[in-house]
């Protein structure tokens, strides 16, 4: 790496908006989704899997959208895998997603975004054609302090902003996606400025036709643009269709905006408009400040804390859950490692008109 760099690409833009996670109470009681472990264990031995630990999890997973597993008394993935596998994820391999992942193990896989960065709450794979019911965390490592996961509870916070003149227009008007992907060529011997994934990662492939054929398989308009940018758009609902609940509930938010980047190294220094992602309204208007920021608020409203122990598993429903984490500092020596196991595929159906 022999390039000079400004300093200005380690530092963020002014005025980003942090989320604050939750208001200090969890928005679900916590009685409802952690079991512990403890009562699951012959004294002295970790835990494994079992009948009532089975049904315990599946039930508690069919009431609430979340399970909790604590005091496992585990500290590898593969047995903390066998245990969330207790609830029937069918794992499949990681296609399609933007951000990078590198395999951890079988069908376990690292979080791919930097730590200094807080990941706003999303849906996972909410804005490819292709999403899944469910996400798992398996907390292998952690630092001392902090590097809690947050979950917000996605039926009050539809309900929520269905009730206002900003959720409504997003009923209305739908979402569009926009993605920039560079070319792993253009960075051969420069760093990543600017870079959040290449097209050759994302599309897993090294032609451009085919790179093209697989964005269109996934529903994506594509095309390239200058530098050798992939440029993707997909249109789509901002709400989808949650058979078990028989409503339509919100299943976007602004992770696939411009501010994803707010406090990522390499792009934050980016004004908004040369940003590899950005959201607007699926007829391309663009939201306001203000709209963004409800946007926000909204999930942090309804923010429940999953304060990590090591060998603890989490299964979260992501029709009726959004997640994500503040950023992570790590003191010397300190490694902060999830395992995450992805569900089941399902299309989007989008919405139903009389689900609302
Ligand atoms: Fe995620």
């Amino acid at each position: 790496m022999n390039e000079i760099i400004n300093e200005a690409v380690f530092a963020p833009l002014a005025n980003v908006a942090e989320p604050k996670w939750w208001t200090g109470t969890p928005a679900i009681d916590p009685a409802r989704f952690v079991i512990d472990g403890h009562e699951y264990r012959v004294a002295g031995r970790p835990l494994t899997p079992s009948d009532e630990l089975s049904a315990s999890m599946r039930q508690t997973f069919e009431d609430v959208g979340l399970v909790h597993v604590i005091n496992t008394g585990l500290d590898d993935l593969e047995s903390m895998r066998l245990i969330a596998t207790q609830v029937p994820i069918n794992q499949r391999k990681y296609e399609g997603g933007a951000n990078p992942r590198k395999t951890l193990q079988a069908n376990v896989f690292e979080v791919g975004a930097p730590l200094e960065a807080w990941l706003h709450y999303h849906h996972e794979m909410a804005y490819i054609g292709s999403s899944t019911k469910m996400i798992g965390f398996l907390a292998h490592k952690l630092p001392s302090k902090g590097g809690a996961t947050f979950v917000s509870d996605n039926v009050q916070a539809t309900t929520d902003l269905l009730a206002t003149p900003f959720g409504q227009k997003l009923k209305q008007r739908g979402l569009c996606y926009h993605r920039n992907l560079t070319d792993r060529n253009a960075f051969t011997d420069k760093l990543d400025i600017g870079v959040y994934n290449h097209w050759q990662q994302s599309m897993m492939t090294e032609d451009p036709d085919e790179a093209i054929a697989e964005a269109r398989r996934r529903g994506l308009d594509a095309q390239w643009g200058e530098g050798g940018l992939l440029k993707t758009r997909y249109t789509i609902s901002a709400f989808e269709y949650f058979p078990q609940l028989d409503r339509n509930l919100l299943y976007s938010s602004m992770a696939d905006d411009s501010m994803w980047f707010d406090t990522w190294p390499l792009v934050q220094h980016l004004p908004i408009d040369q940003r590899p992602l950005k959201l607007t309204f699926g007829d391309g208007s663009e939201m306001t400040r203000d709209e963004k920021q409800e946007f926000l608020d909204v999930y942090d409203r309804y923010g429940i804390p999953l304060d990590w122990e090591v060998g603890d598993i989490a299964l979260i429903c992501n029709y009726r859950f959004a997640h994500g984490r503040p950023a992570v500092e790590l003191k010397e020596g300190e490694h902060r490692e999830l395992g995450v196991l992805i569900g089941d595929a399902f299309d989007r159906l989008e919405t139903y008109p009389d689900k609302w």
